[in-house]
């Protein structure tokens, strides 16, 4: 539960990255500040900051959401992923993250985390989604650098390695 304090900051307490974490905020401050300048969690960029170009997604108990429209007091209760999350302790990374490497799917790298966090959460609910599907949940975020191609080759490559990963276990 949220706690107003005397002098106007407001307690939150949340899952960040599989880690309960908690801060003192304001009522004003965005989630997006909160990661990037209070915890240091660069890794969430923020582009237009009104909700249009999906640059700083994160996910909110798995689903994408937009960070600098999100006040950070309304993650209050819930398990945000950024980035960093994605990672495995020893380094490895999430097969999203390697297969953007291997398609070098990024130029400037500004959409990067945003796209990676989006195509994550798509390949929670479907495990082989076709061209369209994927065109269709990318379609909210924007890379400038117009890099669709193969970033959508990139979602693919995720959805066989981790389908084959599946299969293997
Ligand atoms: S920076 Fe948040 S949607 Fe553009
Ligand atoms: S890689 Fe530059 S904005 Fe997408």
């Amino acid at each position: 539960m949220t706690t107003l304090s005397e002098n106007g900051k407001i307690d939150i307490a949340f899952t960040l990255n599989g880690q309960p974490v908690s801060r003192a905020t304001t009522t004003s401050r965005t989630l997006s500040d909160l990661l990037r300048d209070d915890m240091d969690l660069k890794g969430t960029r923020v582009a237009c900051g009104r909700t249009v170009c999906g640059a700083c997604s994160v996910l909110v108990d798995g689903f994408p959401r937009a960070a600098c429209s999100t006040f950070a007091f309304e993650v209050e209760g819930r398990s945000v992923t950024t980035i960093e999350g994605l990672e495995a302790e020893d380094g490895t990374l999430d097969p999203v993250q390697a297969a953007f490497a291997k398609k070098s799917a990024f130029q400037c790298g500004y959409c990067t985390s945003g796209m990676i966090l989006l195509a994550r959460a798509l390949l929670a609910e479907h495990q082989r989604p076709d061209r369209e599907t994927i065109r269709e949940w990318i379609s909210s975020n924007i890379c400038r650098c117009t890099g669709y191609q193969l970033i959508i080759e990139a979602v693919e490559e995720a959805a066989e390695t981790m389908a084959g990963k599946e299969a293997a276990e």
